[in-house]
């Protein structure tokens, strides 16, 4: 076996042959003409030239090679009670089915998809379809509203939208297809048609003309072959939320994807072919997309694609009963899941009525790990719990344990060492590297490995303005934190204003958009607070226009609605309190990093500038009064 250290010393000396070797588990239509091109630097492209079919390579070629008995997707949905297996050859048999109807509907090479579907298999179908013929999809995660859902289509404009009559929640059956119907009014790009799968929980209106049934497009059509398309064309949008209001399209290609991912499978998560890979995320998030669709099926191991939650549904012994019914090996989540767990299994009782022989390792990302949570994972799993960083951008473990190469200790807290391809720098102010134990702004050297963003959908200049332009030759990722004397990173905080809850990602910015819309809302502020379950959740402050007298009780319910209803449930607002006066500077920005600092109990410095220091007062008076922020004074 190669050492870490020899693998990380050849990528960065030589990322063109290290990343060519990697591109031989990938079956190509063509060869590349260059590994890594910087024609066009600080945009770059990996396998330029070479061609490929995603989907052939994530089913076709298995089939080809004799295992389309082996089972590829183990679809269990503990919220509708059903569970069963799908095999390479009927994963083929589906795929080239719906793809043939996608091409009925005039589907071809580059046409935009939107997804917007629960945790059923036909979503990975759908997935799976576009990419087999060249066409690219955006997944859009069911939790978010119809406004959320409107803008995605405006800026990817699909030709066609993919949907369900329905999510199945443990609070009920979510209907999607009036959200649907509502962000297609909304949007302003006009969609020529729409699939709607009707699930047994909730019919759907289908609007005629428009929607078609899922099952009756496909009858009669001819099932549709792999269409080759360039490495270096799209295979996907995945929105993500920026620090504005407007979600960045972030761009995956083909090529580059493929390798990064397949490799991965075996050196971060020491995944062979045949072995059964469980990422318990939602395929409207990144994790979902690489682990629990592209990557476990490129390597030809099974995937678990599981509808319902860690807890509830019914029980918190749910994970791992689905370990072991399924022989789960390596197991992926996100802390929120594991505190959710603790918390309603505290003594593992649940835990202890499973069999876990065959789990190896728990891997956690999405958001901060506490040392708490980790450390409680370990020490009942009793397998190693391995923290691993990176972002939707990335779409891949930016910093990681490597588990199929050389396993390092374990250090609560840390998602270990940059992973090999990755050069990772704690940076300060002006661009230069700090020394260890110091926090900085944490960047990557450029170029990014494959498999990472080559672009924004549509806008190369946002790219480069929000992730290439602060520090020059490096990408700019948002964390900030320190490294230590043996390389190990801690990601400590953001650098803007992106909050996290439960390992979703959100923009205070949009909040803020959205709070503002009331009549009643002269101005506004959103912070992120410390949450026990959900790490951190959003919390409003708003200064109410003059004259405006409404019960502060009714207000906070029309507020709470409003988000719920502009950005979906899945924001999970319910923190807002009335301020008469937001703290700025003299200029008029409002201080927010000093707003957090007083919520998150850190010592802060009134700055210089500010306009009235008694806004900060205020700020400090109310955070108290809704439990955040205690005790601390300025400095
Ligand atoms: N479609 C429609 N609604 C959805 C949805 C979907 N796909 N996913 C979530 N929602 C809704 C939920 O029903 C809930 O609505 P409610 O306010 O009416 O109850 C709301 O969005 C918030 O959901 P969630 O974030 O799941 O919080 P919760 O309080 O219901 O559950 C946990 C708490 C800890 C169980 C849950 O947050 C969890 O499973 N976290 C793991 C996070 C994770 O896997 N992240 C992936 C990143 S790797
Ligand atoms: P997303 O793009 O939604 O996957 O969110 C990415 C962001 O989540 C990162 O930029 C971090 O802020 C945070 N994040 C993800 N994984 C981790 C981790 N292991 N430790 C700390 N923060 C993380």
């Amino acid at each position: 076996m190669t050492s870490l250290s020899a693998l990380q010393q050849r990528a960065q000396e030589d990322p063109q042959g290290f990343w060519a070797d990697a591109a031989a588990a990938i079956d190509w239509h063509r060869p590349w003409e260059t590994v890594l091109s910087r024609d066009n630097a600080p945009l770059f492209r990996w396998f330029e030239g070479g061609e490929l079919n995603t989907c052939y390579n994530a089913v076709d070629r298995h089939v080809e090679a004799g295992f389309g008995d082996q089972v590829a997707i183990h679809y269990d949905s503990p919220v509708t009670g059903s569970a069963y297996g799908i095999t390479y050859a009927e994963l083929q048999a589906q795929v080239a089915r719906l793809a043939g109807a996608l091409k009925a509907q005039g589907v071809t090479k580059g046409d935009r998809v939107v997804i917007y579907m629960p945790m059923v298999p036909e979503t990975v179908y759908a997935m799976l379809a576009c990419a087999r013929l060249g066409a690219i999809h955006s997944v859009v995660f069911g939790g978010f509203a119809a406004a959320e859902l409107a803008t995605r289509i405006d800026d990817a404009k699909p030709k066609l939208v993919l949907s369900a009559s329905c999510g199945v929640e443990p609070s009920g059956v979510v209907a999607y297809k009036p959200l649907l119907d509502q962000a297609l009014s909304l949007a302003s790009h006009g969609v020529e048609r729409c699939l709607i799968l009707q699930r047994p929980q909730c019919e759907a209106s289908l609007q005629a003309g428009r929607d078609l049934d899922w099952h009756a497009a496909q009858q009669g059509v001819t099932p549709a072959d792999c269409v080759p398309v360039s490495a270096t064309d799209p295979l996907y949008i995945l929105y993500t939320s920026g620090t504005t209001g407007t979600p960045k399209g972030v761009v995956r290609d083909n090529g580059g994807h493929a390798v990064a991912l397949a490799w991965s499978m075996k050196a971060i998560y020491d995944i062979d072919a045949g072995d059964t890979f469980w990422a318990a995320s939602d395929v409207g998030w990144v994790v979902g997309h690489s682990y629990i669709v592209y990557g476990p099926l490129l390597a030809r191991a099974t995937t678990v694609l599981y509808e319902g939650k860690p807890v509830g549904t019914p029980d918190p012994g749910a994970f791992w009963r689905v370990i072991e019914q399924y022989r789960v090996k390596s197991f992926f989540t996100a802390p929120t899941a594991i505190r959710a767990i603790k918390r309603e299994d505290p003594q593992t009782e649940y835990l202890g009525r499973y069999n876990l022989d065959c789990l190896k390792a728990l891997y956690l990302a999405g958001e901060r790990c506490d040392p708490d949570t980790l450390n409680w994972a370990m020490e009942t799993l009793r397998v190693p719990v391995i923290d691993h960083w990176w972002q939707t951008e990335t779409g891949w473990a930016i910093c990681a344990n490597l588990m199929g190469v050389e396993p390092l200790p374990v250090k609560a807290g840390s998602p270990a060492r940059a992973v090999p391809g990755y050069q990772v720098e704690v940076l300060d102010e002006e661009g230069q590297a700090v020394a260890a134990g110091k926090s900085g702004a944490i960047a990557i050297r450029l170029p990014l490995p494959p498999g990472t963003l080559p672009t924004l959908w549509g806008n190369d200049q946002r790219y480069i303005d929000s992730y290439l332009s602060r520090y020059p030759g490096y990408y700019l990722t948002g964390d900030a934190g320190y490294q230590d004397e043996e390389g190990y990173l801690y990601i400590m905080s953001r650098i803007d204003d992106i909050i996290n809850v439960a390992g979703h990602r959100l923009s205070t910015g949009r909040f803020e958009e959205v709070l503002a819309q009331h009549p009643a809302v002269a101005e506004v502020a959103v912070i992120g607070v410390a949450d026990k379950l959900k790490g951190q959740l959003p919390l409003g402050l708003v200064v109410l226009k003059s004259g405006v007298e409404m019960a502060e009780g009714a207000l906070y319910q029309e507020l709470i609605a409003l988000v719920r209803k502009e950005i979906g449930p899945v924001a999970a607002f319910k923190l807002v309190s009335v301020i008469n006066k937001l703290p700025k500077t003299r200029s008029g920005k409002i201080l927010r990093g000093t707003m957090r600092k007083i919520a998150d109990n850190k010592e802060y410095a009134v700055p210089a500038t500010i306009e009235d220091p008694a806004a900060l007062d205020l700020v400090h008076n109310t955070l108290v009064r809704m439990g955040y922020g205690k005790g601390r004074v300025p400095v």
